[in-house]
């Protein structure tokens, strides 16, 4: 469970770009953090990501606030911690499989067993070798979800994942991620400015607003229906 207790972030003196978040995001839930553009939503990924403590209040994990440990151990909790941007992020000159097994090896490890899993995983099974610009931007954003999935974290954080993305590719991502959800069973927060994608994959969802928590709401889920035309859709779209 991720407690949220009073939580302050600031960078400037003047102004807080988050102000007293109180929230609790369950074990195991797909938590949706929604807001416009400014919110404070990615400075609440930050802090989730333990990238820098917080200026006031505490985070806790499963009892634990990770800023009483040592940096050591605040390492290793890194290391349950995945991420995913809206942006992949992948390194050019590593191929696919390099790139999943990347954190993997930042943790001195090995698993190539692991890392075919992830990549068949993710539908790419033919791609290992491929370099990251042989690949479209939704196949980039899957190989960027394998390589959050093969440390195989307690929490995965997801900022705005979708939002580069093309209707149908973002419907392809959402599937997996709520695939990836299913067989993993991560925690997952999701950050969107995308209600359909809040709807399709979370539970519960806070908004945000200049840095606030102005509600936290149990979301009606709904599936993603995509015409099977894409030339009819966006034609009917067009002249509705
Ligand atoms: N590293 C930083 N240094 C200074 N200000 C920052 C930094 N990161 C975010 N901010 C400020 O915090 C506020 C919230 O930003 P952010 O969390 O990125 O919002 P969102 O992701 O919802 O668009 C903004 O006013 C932004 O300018
Ligand atoms: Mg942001």
């Amino acid at each position: 469970m991720i407690v949220l207790k009073a939580l302050s972030k600031s960078f400037t003196r003047e102004t807080a770009a988050l102000a007293d978040i109180n929230l609790t995001i369950k074990t195991g839930e797909v938590f949706g953090i929604v807001g416009e553009s400014g919110a404070g939503k990615s400075t609440l990924l930050h802090l989730l990501n333990l990238l820098s403590p917080p200026t006031k209040g505490e985070i806790l994990l499963d009892g634990v606030d990770p800023w009483q440990l040592t940096e050591q151990e605040r390492r290793q909790l890194r290391q349950k911690i995945g991420t995913i941007f809206q942006t992949p992020h992948l390194l050019a000159n590593r191929t696919v499989l390099e790139n999943i097994a990347l954190p993997l090896k930042l943790q001195g490890r090995k698993d190539s067993a692991k890392v075919n899993e992830l990549l068949n995983f993710v539908g790419l099974g033919d791609k290992g070798r491929a370099y990251p610009r042989q690949l479209s931007g939704g196949q980039q954003q899957r190989v960027a979800i394998a390589r959050a999935l093969v440390t195989e974290p307690a929490m995965i954080l997801c900022d705005e994942p979708t939002s580069a993305l093309d209707e149908r590719t973002t419907l392809e991502i959402l599937t997996l991620l709520k695939q990836a959800q299913t067989t993993f069973q991560p925690t997952i927060v999701f950050v969107s400015h995308e209600l359909t994608a809040v709807k399709y994959l979370c539970q519960n969802a806070a908004i945000l607003a200049a840095g606030k928590l102005q509600e936290v709401t149990p979301v009606r889920q709904r599936a993603i229906v995509t015409d099977t035309n894409y030339t009819q859709q966006v034609l009917a779209r067009l002249q509705a």
